[in-house]
């Protein structure tokens, strides 16, 4: 029986030479010079005004919230079907977060519920680029604009996607990207923070840098570097930089043979999906994907069950994905019940999802094919 992983983290195989060249420098504590030819890449990359590299997404999402200045008294509308730091990221600035449904064609946040949700003491939303896909950003700035609200976009799987050609994470005013292992590209762990708006620059050295002006200090504009404001420890070691370097020198193929093996996918499942069987989770016809997942929505929960086990009897690691936040054990203790939010539960409990990494190749995706089609089979 074949065997195949939920995911291969992919290695661009120049990792360990950058390493080696951090032990020749033997500068290792971070904001050194991978750190600073990653951040240029990326700016560039993302044509974004400035990117602090952080040690994950969640260390950037919480960057992000401080600068947003969320508070105590404050709301912040966050979609329940997330991962658990897009909310808890909010939490730890005293913020209250609010949850809202998802539109369940999309897995994204449903807008007009989010718009339904805002009052007097709404202060933020976080927007999340699900799958790589992402909602419209024109209609999500115009309710900004309207309310006076701050988006923070977690494009934490949205390296390497656009809407409207432009790139995931420069939407709004603060985008945050993952390099968690589990990513298209990745340092282990790590993340980044995107700061859209160049007013809010200077701060988020100061918070990223622990809190001083030390980068100042670093380009001549002050003679001693202090303490200027609360920050904390952002950004990742000289090692994880290295090896994010190396994956980024190989991030255009590496986005290439991940859309050709999901194009494979959607060609071989395309029968099936027509039969009514299952949905192919789709970015709108305005995003350019970057083949991040591969998923499935079932019309009911016991389908996407019974195929997931199926699935996994026959060596084929397929996954559920988030618990929705509001109706996890921390969910109950902000207040919530289960059924608060029906669409997100019964959209979130109906969606596997499949292997897809660049240790994979086409039969693997055959042999995925038939394993499904063997339980429609049967019925
Ligand atoms: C939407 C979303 N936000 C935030 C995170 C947290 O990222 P990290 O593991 O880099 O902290 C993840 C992790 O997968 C995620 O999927």
């Amino acid at each position: 029986m074949r065997s195949i992983p939920f995911n291969v983290p992919f290695l661009s195989g120049s990792e360990i030479k950058y390493i080696h060249e951090v032990f020749d420098k033997n500068e290792f504590a971070g904001n050194g010079d991978f750190t600073k030819k990653v951040q240029n890449i990326l700016e560039e990359k993302l044509s974004a005004k400035k990117v602090l590299l952080t040690h994950s997404c969640t260390g950037a999402l919480e960057l992000a919230a401080i600068l947003a200045g969320f508070g105590p008294g404050d709301d912040v509308i966050v979609p329940s079907y997330t991962f658990v730091t897009s909310a808890s990221a909010i939490l730890r600035t005293g913020a209250n977060v609010v949850f809202c449904e998802i539109d369940p064609r999309t897995m994204l946040v449903d807008i007009s519920d989010l718009e339904a949700k805002i009052s007097s003491k709404t202060k933020g939303i976080v927007v999340v680029d699900y799958a790589g896909n992402s909602v419209n950003f024109d209609v999500i700035n115009e309710i900004c604009e309207k309310y006076n609200l701050i988006c923070i976009e977690d494009a934490a799987q949205g390296l390497g996607s656009s809407w409207k050609n432009k790139p995931l994470g420069t939407h709004t005013r603060f985008g945050t990207i993952s390099f968690h292992q589990t990513k298209n590209i990745h340092s282990g762990l790590g993340g980044c923070i995107i700061i859209n708006d160049v007013k809010d620059i200077e701060r988020a050295e100061i918070i990223w840098e622990r809190g001083t002006n030390r980068n100042a200090f670093f380009k001549g504009l002050v003679d001693k570097y202090s303490w200027q404001e609360m920050g904390s420890s952002f950004y990742p070691s000289e090692l994880q930089a290295a090896f994010l370097y190396a994956q980024l020198e190989k991030i255009d193929q590496n986005l290439e043979d991940r859309l050709e093996l999901w194009r494979y996918y959607e060609k071989v499942l395309q029968p099936l999906e027509k039969k009514g069987y299952f949905k192919i989770l789709r970015g709108s016809k305005l995003c350019q994907g970057n083949a991040h997942m591969m998923a499935l929505h079932f019309s009911e929960m016991e389908f996407a069950n019974n195929i997931r086990s199926h699935l996994n009897e026959n060596g084929i690691q397929a996954v559920i994905h988030y618990v929705p936040l509001h109706s996890s054990p921390m969910g109950k203790k902000l207040g919530y019940d289960s059924d608060d939010l029906p669409i997100t539960v019964k959209s979130s409990s109906s969606l596997i999802r499949l292997p897809l990494h660049l240790s994979m190749n086409k039969e693997d995706i055959d042999y995925i094919y038939t394993t499904i089609n063997s339980y429609f089979a049967k019925l």
